[in-house]
């Protein structure tokens, strides 16, 4: 098989299950992380090919998603399936876990290709799209946009960070603002600059139509 028919192949396998997710994870979260992974990668001289497999295949296996153990298992059966070898499954899978931010609780060492998707992934969390895929995830777990009395939290075990005691605002400061830091590479750290600025000043005009100021 050519390197684009199984790239194609991916696609369908992906758009297929992803499709209708309701919580900000759809194929266009997908379709999105993976033009960017590819920007990112040419940039940074990564291999194309497992960074856009990578990208496609990145939320398959995510625990809020699917159960973890059972996923992976359906992807690397699905891989081999394709004929990539064994060293090829294992450079995607293991940027499949490691790239998960986990509220901060990942410690995962990654490839430059990990980096390069995992980058991708998180410029897909802030900015005008991020600021979207956060009151989607907030609304479609039935949680307020925000509570003034309410207040962000420092150090989030994974089990708090999931469990989501929390709301849309709180997010921004839980995970969203923290990002333009983590970026791994150049490319990524450029791109994050705008997006970590919209979102600044999103908020200043949401808390002055909050106090109804402006
Ligand atoms: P990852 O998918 O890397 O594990 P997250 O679990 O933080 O990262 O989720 C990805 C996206 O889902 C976030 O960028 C955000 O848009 C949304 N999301 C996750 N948790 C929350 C939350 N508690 N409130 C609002 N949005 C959330
Ligand atoms: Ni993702």
């Amino acid at each position: 098989m050519t390197k684009e028919h199984i790239l194609e192949n991916t696609r369908q396998f992906v758009k297929k299950t992803l499709l209708g997710e309701a919580s900000g994870h759809d194929w266009w979260h997908i379709v999105r992380v993976t033009k960017t992974a590819l920007t990112i990668a040419k940039s940074e001289g990564a291999d194309l090919f497992i960074c856009e497999m990578a990208a496609l295949l990145h939320d398959m296996a995510d625990s809020k998603l699917f159960d973890e153990g059972k996923a992976l298992a359906g992807v690397k059966h699905f891989l081999s399936q394709q004929g990539l070898t064994q060293n090829q499954i294992a450079a995607i899978t293991s940027i499949m876990t490691g790239i998960s931010y986990k509220g901060g609780h990942n410690s995962a060492e990654l490839s430059l290709e990990g980096k390069v998707v995992q980058d991708a992934d998180r410029l897909d969390a802030i900015g005008a799209i991020g600021i979207a895929r956060t009151f989607v995830y907030s609304g479609n777990k039935g949680r307020l946009i925000y509570d003034p009395s309410m207040k962000p939290r420092e150090h989030l075990t994974l089990e708090d960070y999931r469990k989501g005691e929390d709301t849309a605002i709180m997010h921004f400061y839980e995970k969203l603002l923290k990002l333009k830091d983590l970026m791994n590479t150049t490319e990524g750290k450029r791109l994050a600059q705008g997006r970590h600025q919209f979102m600044e000043s999103y908020l200043q005009q949401f808390y002055a139509e909050w106090e109804g100021e402006r």
